[in-house]
């Protein structure tokens, strides 16, 4: 780093990624104040309470606010105020009813603090918007006081949940979508550590810097989409999807990450982000280019309705009157995040179905209480399955992998085992007596 004073951070929007991201630039040696609209949020962090479950941030947030370095509020003005940078962090939801991307909470928060803007600084988008959006934002800063001393830069994020922390303070690159030579200069400064350490930075403009968090999603669910399609075609087959991807990931052009199959993904991003892509490409008159991932949305929710197909033939055809432990309701083990969570989408349809269900999840109870109140919950997984006629291991938390048949064969009605991840070894599960189905596998 240079003599220049460090710049002072700002964080507008504390979820899953701006809490993440306040915390690690505080570590990194800034002050920073971050910002939500959510009081209680907003309160829960000032009091080193974070809100959901991320493994490694508790103990960074509390040791951050003890420096003094990191403070919460509400307060536009007062953001507006400190900040030499201010990272927009807010959620860009999928739209009701269409594919479309939600961006009034990125446009409120231009909106609130562009006014406000008083002296130069650099705004620095990092949701995940759709290409062309920052070149609209731009418009909107140019009404700040500050004038031409406000610049914009795009700078997307690559984290993923249960790992939030790591791949902030050690990315695999950082992305500058920039207009100008010292908007880059300035995120290079804040990013001074990390480059130091060696982490590769691509300059760019808005749109590119846009469309690779995209277009990295799109590649990903393709992946996971590709290897779910082959489960498919393997269960016309009586082939075995998990042999096939061992097989395939040992070709250095394709790798195993991403590669195995089960009920699909889920989450925050990736399926609201490739609908956002098609929905953009679709306003841009390219839709012709993005028709594929269509069909990587359609096989992804496809394997859902396979997964209760297959617990319909444990149950002998039926769900009235049976009762089914699913374990997992998070949409990915190490997360509390239950958006578009695949193992609670299935849990609630075998509820509709006529089943009894009973969810046990190690982190996300709360949210799923609050979002699914018709399921029940039970407190362990050997709850869950008590006197089951079923279970379904639809979440593959290290809690579920590691369980013994033994023990639960011990306590279910029925020892019938549907592994919607792929995440069991079938045969311990069968030498216990279980019948074990899974996705894609004899
Ligand atoms: N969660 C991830 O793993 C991840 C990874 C990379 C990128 N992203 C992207 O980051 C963005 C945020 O995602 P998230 O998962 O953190 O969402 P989130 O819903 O957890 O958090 C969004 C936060 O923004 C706050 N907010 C809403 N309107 C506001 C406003 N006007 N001013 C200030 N705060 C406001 C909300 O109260 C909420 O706390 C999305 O665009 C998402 O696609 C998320």
């Amino acid at each position: 780093m240079t003599d220049a004073p460090m710049p002072r951070v700002t964080v507008l929007g504390t979820g899953y990624l701006g809490a993440t991201h306040a915390v690690c630039m505080a570590e990194l040696g800034f002050d920073v104040l971050a910002l939500d609209v959510d009081e209680a949020k907003v309160a829960a962090l000032s009091a080193g309470e974070l809100p959901f479950f991320e493994p490694e941030l508790p103990e960074l947030l509390r040791k951050t606010l003890a420096t003094g370095r990191l403070r919460f509020t509400t307060s536009y003005a007062e953001v507006a105020d400190f900040g030499d940078v201010h990272f927009v962090c807010v959620g860009t939801p999928q739209k009701s009813g269409e594919f479309a991307a939600d961006l009034s909470y990125v446009n409120a928060a231009f909106s609130s603090l562009a006014p406000l803007l008083q002296r130069p600084c650099l705004v620095v988008g990092k949701s995940t918007v759709p290409a062309g959006t920052a070149a609209g934002l731009a418009g909107l800063l140019s009404l700040a006081p500050a004038g031409a001393g406000v610049r914009l830069a795009w700078n997307p994020e690559f984290l993923r949940e249960g790992y939030a922390v790591q791949d902030t303070l050690e990315p695999d690159r950082l992305v500058f979508g920039v207009a100008d030579d010292a908007s880059e200069q300035t995120l290079r400064a804040v990013y001074a550590p990390l480059i130091a350490a060696g982490v590769p930075v691509v300059v760019t403009d808005f749109a590119t810097a846009e469309l690779v968090k995209v277009a990295a999603n799109a590649f990903l669910a393709t992946k996971i989409s590709f290897i779910n399609a082959m489960a498919e075609v393997c269960e016309a087959t009586g082939a075995d999807v998990k042999a096939l991807s061992g097989a395939l990931s040992y070709d250095t052009r394709i790798g195993g990450r991403f590669l195995n199959a089960g009920i699909g993904f889920g989450g925050g991003c990736l399926p609201k982000d490739i609908r956002a892509f098609m929905a953009r490409a679709g306003e841009l008159g390219v839709d012709q280019a993005l028709s594929f991932l269509r069909e990587v949305d359609a096989i992804n929710l496809r394997r859902r309705d396979r997964a209760i197909d297959l617990a319909r033939e444990l149950t002998e055809g039926t769900f009235v009157d049976t009762r089914v432990a699913v374990l997992g309701a998070a949409f990915k083990p190490n997360s509390d995040d239950i958006r578009d969570s695949p193992a609670l989408d299935v849990a609630s349809r075998l509820h509709h179905q006529g089943a009894s269900v009973q969810v046990y999840d190690p982190q996300a109870m709360d949210n799923a209480r609050r979002r699914y109140p018709h399921l029940s919950y039970a407190d362990s997984a050997l709850d869950a399955a008590g006197d089951a006629d079923v279970v379904l291991m639809l979440t593959e938390w290290v809690e579920f992998r590691e369980l013994d048949p033994a023990v639960l064969g011990a306590v279910v009605a029925q020892k019938r085992i549907l592994d919607g991840r792929n995440a069991l070894d079938p045969a311990r599960w069968r030498n216990a007596g279980w019948h074990y189905r899974a996705l894609g596998r004899p």
